[in-house]
């Protein structure tokens, strides 16, 4: 059985993330037969910092699964009138809760959260530690494209992904890298140096590059990350410009790229500083595969810690 939280990738053993992997797959191919597992349950969307496509595919999962959402909104709420976090869902849990849904900006959130109230608790993305939901759905993309064997606990030995941009500021970094290490991939960050993860020894056996050109040719795989201005107090790239020059995703640097290799972005994008227009919407995008399969993924999430289903 899964455990009632998740909350971070590392330390999950690449069994139980094939099992997710395993059970998004079946959600896919035949959604309507898991229609029924959250039944009579209510799962607080319990969001406090913004998203678009988190918080909506969370609330399509928990639809798509026969549940109830209750949805929560920061900026109107009285967490905005100083009442402490586990004080407001010690509230919302009156009206009858299942399950929370849980993004925010400060890292353990979710923990706190999951061990104030005794529910369980899926983290949609806590400050800059991780986001293990996207990690899922990113592998998903992969592996779906890919055609891996999502039993195979090592089924991307072989593949070299690059996750270049802001990954200092990045939990969907952190979280990938978890997941796709733990199944075998290998990694290549890049990053300028005061982008990058300052604490790398939680990422072990991972290659850091300053620049991407030189290694670009050989990657399966490229993942852009979204520089995070609202996340940066001081300067740490000179412009966009320049940024864009030497670690963007342009038209021109993605020709080096080999034939096949495909390209993600978690979004939301700023289309032409970490990654091109064209390069987004070209045929080697994944992009929009991600949205889709995001949806999935968190149903099987869903089913798993709320709705105690087996892959
Ligand atoms: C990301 C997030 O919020 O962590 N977006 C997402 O969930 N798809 C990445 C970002 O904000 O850049």
């Amino acid at each position: 059985m899964f455990p009632e939280r998740f909350n971070c990738i590392r330390g999950i053993d690449s069994r139980a993330l094939c099992s997710l992997l395993t059970l998004s797959f079946k959600i896919k191919s035949n959604p309507e037969s898991y229609a029924g597992v959250l039944k009579g349950k209510a799962i607080l969307q319990f969001f406090v910092e913004n998203s678009t496509r988190t918080r909506l595919s969370f609330e399509a999962a928990t639809r798509r699964l026969g549940g109830l959402n209750l949805s929560f909104s920061a900026s109107t709420s009285s967490i905005s009138k100083g009442e402490t976090l586990t004080d407001t869902v010690n509230v919302i849990r009156q009206y009858g809760v299942d399950g929370i849904v849980v993004r925010h900006r400060s890292m353990g959130a979710p923990d706190l959260l999951a061990d104030a109230t005794g529910l369980p608790v899926i983290n949609a993305g806590d400050g800059a530690h991780e986001h293990p939901t996207q990690a899922l759905l990113d592998a998903f993309t992969l592996g779906i494209r890919w055609n891996l064997n999502f039993k195979d606990p090592d089924c991307f030995r072989g593949k070299k992904i690059m996750i270049l941009g802001d990954l200092r500021h990045s939990r969907v970094a952190r979280s990938n890298i978890h997941f796709l290490k733990a199944l075998g991939a290998e990694l290549h960050l890049c990053a300028p140096a005061t982008l990058m993860i300052q604490d790398l020894s939680l990422f072990p056996e991972v290659t850091v590059h300053s620049f991407p050109d030189e290694i670009l040719p050989e990657m399966d795989a490229v993942m852009t990350l979204r520089i995070q201005m609202e996340r940066q107090n001081q300067g740490v790239i000179p412009s966009l410009a320049e940024y864009r020059e030497f670690w963007g995703l342009t038209v021109e640097r993605a020709k080096q790229m080999k034939a096949g290799a495909v390209i993600l972005h978690p979004g939301p994008m700023n289309r032409g500083v970490e990654i091109d227009s064209e390069i987004a919407d070209s045929e080697a995008s994944l992009i929009l595969n991600q949205v889709e399969n995001g949806v999935f993924a968190r149903m099987s999430v869903l089913a798993s810690v709320v709705g105690r289903v087996d892959s």
